[in-house]
């Protein structure tokens, strides 16, 4: 039987909404339909505001941007079945992931906050509304995150055999994180900043969202001195399970190492954060999926030329666009989510306990109907 699903994600690059109309087919997983829909720089300003790890923005505000978001949700997903030309009807459910507003899995209590009300997203799709995928996993014990792990098992162990091929995937977002796929083992976690900071340092220095292409961060030399420096924070010596988020890669992170350097160049800087993000996500499959095959990337860095050159440059193994491999890399986190609403619906856990950290395996998220 057919199954039709949306999935919603709005990642913490405040890019905008990825949205996907995914069929699942006897044990096929189908995109149908993809939009992108980007965030007005308004919507990005106030989420920004809201993200700070000591916001003052007041509970009307708050709850402002909450119900905002909820009908940038709705739109987004009305939008998709127009143009799908597929009724409300025939859609099982929508998985919206939310906008993350703060991650902090290790602090007492663990916490992490998305925002975007499924009642509103359900009331103005008519279409039962999966969401909050990352609290139950928190409860249970875990980091909340990463959840796309469990679902880069389920597409692409039927993509490569994995008897005889160990995968590894890594999906560069704001943060980075990597799947590590063998037969008898599937490990993830979040490897530290994929593009926040490189975004941060472009914005303030050339008013640019992103280093389109890395031609910036090309254009200049790496400090090693900076590099090392960077490379020392305890994140990166950190044993998985582990995840983390912009609050921790914030500017202040960033500003604290550069503020003993006397004179720089910016472009220096943009470089030096561009390796910093290429080597922490090699370190991380060369010390924890040593035996890796072939990497497959995902996620916005993958338009990164220059970040992508220096991934590979670092591996001695193949280094691949997901595209390669039936799906494009953009595509591949809301597909994730229609994936984990679907596990939800059928009363299956999303999360994988060896990822996560969680004590057992849970069904996620809160279900709103239609
Ligand atoms: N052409 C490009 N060149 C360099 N970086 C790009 C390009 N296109 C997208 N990106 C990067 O990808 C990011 C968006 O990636 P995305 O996977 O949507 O992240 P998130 O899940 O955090 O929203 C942008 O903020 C930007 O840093
Ligand atoms: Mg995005």
């Amino acid at each position: 039987m057919s199954d039709l699903y949306i999935g919603l994600m709005s990642g913490t690059s405040l890019d905008g909404i990825d949205a996907a109309l995914v069929e699942f087919k006897e044990g096929n997983i189908q995109l149908i339909e993809f939009e992108y829909f980007p965030f007005t720089k308004s919507i990005i300003k106030d989420i920004q505001e809201l993200s700070q790890p000591d916001t003052a923005v007041s509970l009307k505000k708050y709850g402002s941007i909450d119900a905002q978001l909820g009908t940038l949700f709705a739109q987004a997903s009305n939008q998709l079945l127009n143009k799908a030309k597929v009724n409300k009807s025939q859609i099982t459910a929508i998985g919206s992931h939310g906008q993350t507003i703060y991650h902090s899995p290790n602090s007492n209590p663990a916490l992490s906050l998305q925002i975007g009300d499924p009642n509103i997203i359900a009331e103005q799709t008519g279409i039962t509304t999966v969401a909050d995928f990352r609290r139950r996993d928190i409860a249970a014990g875990g980091q909340g995150a990463p959840l796309v792990p469990a679902f880069h098992h389920a597409f692409f162990s039927n993509v490569f055999d994995l008897s005889k091929q160990n995968i590894c995937i890594v999906n560069i977002g704001g943060i980075a994180n990597i799947t590590y796929l063998s037969i008898n083992k599937t490990i993830g976690f979040d490897t530290g900043p994929g593009n926040t900071l490189m975004d941060y340092w472009i914005e303030k220095h050339l008013k640019s969202a992103y280093d389109k292409n890395g031609a910036w961060a090309k254009s200049g030399r790496v400090d090693t001195h900076l590099l090392d420096t960077l490379k020392q924070d305890a994140y990166f010596q950190l044993a998985p399970p582990k995840s983390t988020g912009k609050e921790y890669f914030s500017p202040r992170w960033l500003n604290n190492a550069i503020n003993s350097i006397p004179h720089y160049k910016p472009e220096d800087i943009q470089s030096t954060l561009c390796q910093l993000t290429a080597d922490t996500i090699t370190d991380s499959i060369q010390h924890y999926a040593p035996k890796t095959d072939i990497t497959l990337i995902c996620g916005g860095g993958i338009h990164n030329d220059y970040l992508v050159h220096l991934i590979q440059k670092n591996l001695n193994h193949p280094v691949s666009s997901t595209e390669k491999y039936g799906i494009r890399p953009d595509h591949v986190e809301a597909i994730a989510f229609a994936w984990l609403a679907r596990q939800t619906m059928n009363h299956l856990p999303g999360n994988l306990t060896k990822v996560t950290g969680a004590k057992s395996a849970v069904i996620l998220g809160g279900i709103y109907p239609a």
